[in-house]
């Protein structure tokens, strides 16, 4: 899991690529390499580390030409060290390349490899790549050819930037199954894994489809597939995200820049939908066998839309984790049967072979995906869009948010199809929803007595989330925040669950943080909550009920919401929790240790 970038035009391309490199490390950042084509060779620096502090070391942007590719990686064959780092290059040096994606049979490609000669200088996948280009090459083809002729024997996933030495003037570029897309400049062109690299130079994209390389000139592109080499015709389309966006506009971190776009970003998710949700509930309203599939925060989002699919529409959906859904539930699937895929980034691997298998037994698959363009929009019979704008913090925030209020909609226009009778409470959910955005602005309010909070618990080691009903997923979501970014360990539990084991480990002033909006559930809570109180545990709760305030130790108070929207809101305080403890433990939040944004390996 990687970033690439590429650039040919009549700037310093050192540059262009350092400055692209560093929108692109939410991808990965273990290593960092530029490969320039300059007047007689091509010129690479590359080592382990982080962009700024090997750019003071290594000086990339000191070196001269006008093309070149460059990659931010994020380790997956062969430990982050200077000679697994990308750029990598052939025996003779003159392919230089850099991948993001797996070699699946890149072992038996290398065994072939070493016995006709070839030396490798690493341990990655990636380098059979140059290999395969330069044995092809001496069979006296074009180097086009020899690409293509390589790409074909290879299995796996793969985005490629590719320069050689013997022609100055292109660049080449490859995606299969990762994610690319090409920028196109005015005399000049750029090609990354993702849109803010080149930004600041260019809002006209093409999105490349798998099973397509690209060729960049100066002032050209062309895209051919690569099992028949024929040229297929590609879209520019006009982006608007502004560089300003993608940018972290005075705060300290992306995490909590973007858990403060919350407002509008709902907002944004509401006004996009308004639109099209009821024509899509229309398409899905007869489908009675549905799976949700999902990871990690999205598949938080999952177990939400379950429970409001449930409770507004009448439907019974199956949540499944991406990755486990082949084993057995893919089995069960046919074309009566609505595959609901939540991922933001639209290319997480696990989700796109659920979304793939779907397909594949004739599935109808309903996406709802943050990124425009991305792989998951592109293989689903239906989009939801989130409409969340991009979202540069490793951990999910407004994104999760915006797919709670896509589920809402989504569910509250099924129920106004199927259950007429409900309609009233349907009418009074949809303009409370329109308040939430207000909502989490009055939440947002409290950050500086989070912050104090988060002082008197950062030396704690473990935390519990509870909740329960719609406070599940919330309590699920709260504990993953807190994991990923400050290291804390954390479980979250629907509340009745906790007596059946994890009481055990409540002891003094072990931090149990409590959902509890008010609504038919919160006795049950309440009493949840005193189980707790007697093993002297301590108890944070959210909720806005006096009797819960006189069962907690401290108590954060919430505005009103409607029990089934709460979710959207309740999460904000979770997030802002896990930031402030994060940064007050010396951590990174917008890059937790081992994590990446968009996982796009199995
Ligand atoms: C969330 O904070 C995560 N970093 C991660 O769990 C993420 O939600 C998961 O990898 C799924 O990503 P997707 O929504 O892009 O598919």
């Amino acid at each position: 899991m990687c970033g690439i970038i590429g650039y040919i035009g009549e700037r310093k391309a050192s540059e262009v690529l350092i400055e692209g490199l560093r929108r692109l490390e939410y991808r990965g950042y273990d290593s960092v390499g530029v490969a320039v084509n300059k007047k007689d060779e091509i010129e690479i620096r590359k080592a382990a580390g982080r962009i700024d502090e090997l750019n003071e070391k290594l000086k990339f942007t000191e070196i001269e030409g006008k093309s070149g590719i460059a990659q931010t990686r994020w380790a997956t064959h062969g430990e982050p060290n200077d000679a697994n780092a990308h750029p990598h290059t052939d025996c003779s040096g003159e392919i230089a390349l850099v991948h993001n994606g797996i070699i699946e049979n890149y072992l038996e490609l290398k065994e072939e490899l070493l016995e006709k000669g070839h030396e490798f200088k690493s341990e990655t996948d990636t380098e059979v790549i140059a290999h395969l280009i330069e044995e092809e090459l001496k069979k006296n083809r074009s180097f086009e050819e020899a690409l293509r002729k390589a790409l074909l024997k290879l299995k796996g996933s793969f985005a490629l930037a590719i320069i050689y030495s013997k022609d100055k003037e292109h660049l080449y570029f490859v995606r299969n199954e990762s994610p690319l897309v090409l920028g196109v400049g005015d005399g000049e062109m750029f090609a990354a894994s993702d849109v803010p690299a080149f930004l600041a130079y260019t809002n006209k994209v093409v999105f490349l489809d798998d099973g397509e390389y690209a060729i960049l000139s100066r002032d050209s592109f062309t895209v051919k597939d690569i099992k028949t080499g024929k040229e297929k015709k590609k879209e520019i389309k006009e982006i608007e995200w502004t560089l300003e966006m993608a940018e972290k506009q005075g705060y300290p971190h992306f995490m909590l820049k973007e858990i403060y776009e919350q407002p509008q970003a709902v907002r944004d998710a509401i006004y996009g939908n308004a639109g099209n949700i009821d024509q899509i509930a229309r398409e899905i309203a007869a489908y009675d066998k549905i799976f949700i599939v999902a990871m990690g925060t999205s598949y938080h989002a999952a177990l939400y839309g379950k429970y409001l699919l449930q409770r507004l529409a009448g439907k019974v959906p199956i949540v499944e984790e991406a990755s486990e859904f082949r084993y057995e539930a893919g089995n069960l699937i046919d074309e009566r049967t609505l595959i609901i895929a939540i991922t933001q980034s639209g290319e997480t691997a696990d989700t796109l072979a659920a979304i793939k298998l779907a397909k594949e037994k004739g599935a109808k698959v309903l996406s709802i995906v943050n990124v425009v363009g991305s792989m998951a929009t592109r293989l689903s019979d239906l989009v939801i869009y989130t409409h969340a704008g991009p979202e540069i913090g490793v951990a999910a925030t407004k994104t999760y948010t915006t797919q709670l209020t896509v589920l809402a909609m989504l569910a509250i226009a099924l129920g106004k199809q199927l259950k007429s009778g409900e309609s009233a409470y349907l009418t009074k959910l949809n303009k409370e929803l329109q308040r939430v955005p207000d909502l989490i602005e009055e939440v947002l309010k409290h950050e500086s007595s989070l912050k104090d909070l988060a002082e008197v618990l950062k030396d704690k080691r473990d935390f519990f989330y509870i909740g329960r009903g719609v406070s599940v997923p919330t309590a699920f979501e709260g504990a993953l925040k807190l994991k990923e970014i400050s290291y804390i360990h954390a479980e979250g539990l629907s509340a009745g669950e906790l007596k059946h084991g994890p009481l055990a480990l409540i002891e003094d002033g072990v931090p149990v943080v409590a959902i509890a909006p008010s609504g038919k559930l919160l006795e049950k809570m309440i009493s949840n909550i005193k189980e707790v109180n007697a093993r002297r545990g301590l108890i944070i709760s959210l909720g806005n009920s006096e009797s819960l305030r006189s069962v907690s130790d401290i108590f954060l108070e919430m505005p009103e919401v409607d029990e089934l929207l709460s979710p959207i809101v309740y999460v904000v305080p979770l997030q802002i929790l896990a930031y402030h403890l994060a940064v007050l433990r010396g951590n990174d939040p917008d890059k937790p240790r081992n994590l990446a944004k968009s996982v796009t390996v199995e």
